[in-house]
């Protein structure tokens, strides 16, 4: 049986499940920049959004967007391996574009290691487009692909 889930504002108490979802999904082979402190200084923040996608009480996804003057910098966002495909990615892809498109932004830019085939087929799937490369984007040494998506003309 596939189990429902929530999205929601993420919790204070969630910052260190966050934190290491970030260091076991997205940051592998590099310094683990995104620790608990600094995902609960995002959620503080009050340009940033930190949601999360519960299954019962279990958090098995996040994402956390920072909304600029006019765009949206998509700074991080994983399913916990066990639940991906099943749509969790979209639901909380989606919740923050509406946030974006509601804010009047005209844009959203995230990042993606080069390497990172399934992250890169799943913005493509959400309309986003591949706009540059940038090389040594990670500690200098792991290129990254710039994503973009327009929301609006400006
Ligand atoms: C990228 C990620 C968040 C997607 O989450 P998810 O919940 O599995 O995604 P969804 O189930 O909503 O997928 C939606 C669509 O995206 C595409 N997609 C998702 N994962 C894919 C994969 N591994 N390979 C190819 N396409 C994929 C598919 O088109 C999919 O639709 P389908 O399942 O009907 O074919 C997840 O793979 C992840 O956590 N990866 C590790 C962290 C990461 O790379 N984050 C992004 C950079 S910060």
């Amino acid at each position: 049986m596939i189990a429902s889930y929530d999205i929601a504002f993420a919790r204070s108490s969630d910052a260190v499940g966050i934190a290491q979802l970030s260091r076991d999904a997205i940051e592998q082979g590099l310094p683990w920049s995104w620790t608990p402190p600094r995902v609960l200084r995002s959620m503080r923040d009050a340009d940033t959004n930190a949601i999360v996608a519960r299954e019962r009480d279990a958090l098995v996804g996040f994402a956390i967007m920072k909304y600029r003057d006019d765009e949206a910098h998509l700074f991080l966002m994983a399913v916990q391996f066990s639940r991906r495909r099943r749509g969790i990615g979209r639901a909380l892809l989606d919740w923050l574009e509406l946030t974006a498109r509601n804010a009047g932004l005209a844009s959203i830019r995230a990042e993606v290691r080069e390497t990172n085939g399934p992250a890169r087929s799943f913005y493509a799937r959400h309309g986003y487009t591949e706009a540059q490369l940038l090389r040594g984007y990670y500690e200098r040494h792991d290129d990254a692909v710039l994503l973009k998506k327009t929301l609006r003309g400006l």
